[in-house]
């Protein structure tokens, strides 16, 4: 079964399609196969693109967000997922209340796949400036370099 990872920040505009993509560009550059997805633990830009910041800050790295659409978290998450990556301590927390007993889902912070990052959260952009975008799309790239490595061993 090919690893399939879920990026869930709150409102699924900024931090996790960052971290959806970067994961997908890394993974391609590795000859990985997985599966890919991002969530909010909010539902408050469903069916909404990224936030522009980010789509700008993504295609700077030549990835297109463009198609990407918010959707929320959701229990199913927890058996269709291998892996869930929270980007910060808050939305980690919100998971871990909406997970059902029953889950097979590895549920963790995405800096933590990052040495000497451990148990951080990747800042929220949102209240940012664009230069924040450039910060969180280094942080995602790291920990999406960390897990292609962890996939792969
Ligand atoms: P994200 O950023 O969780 O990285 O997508 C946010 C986007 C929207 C809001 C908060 C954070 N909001 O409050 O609408």
């Amino acid at each position: 079964m090919k690893p399939a990872v879920l990026f869930v920040c709150l409102g699924n505009i900024c931090r996790s399609p960052l971290a959806e993509a970067a994961f997908r560009a890394e993974a391609a550059r590795a000859g990985l196969a997985a599966v890919a997805d991002s969530a909010g633990t909010a539902d408050y830009h469903v069916g909404e693109p990224p936030d522009p910041r980010a789509i700008r800050t993504a295609a700077k790295f030549g990835i297109d967000l463009a198609g990407y659409r918010g959707r929320q978290a959701e229990a199913a998450d927890f058996t269709r997922f291998s892996h869930i990556f929270a980007l910060d301590q808050s939305n980690l927390a919100n998971l871990g209340r909406v997970a059902p007993a029953a889950h097979t889902a590895h549920l963790a912070l995405l800096l933590d796949l990052v040495p000497g990052r451990e148990g951080q959260s990747v800042a929220d952009p949102w209240y940012g400036a664009e230069e924040d975008f450039e910060v969180t799309w280094d942080e995602v790239s790291a920990a999406a370099r960390g897990l292609v490595e962890l996939l792969r061993r």
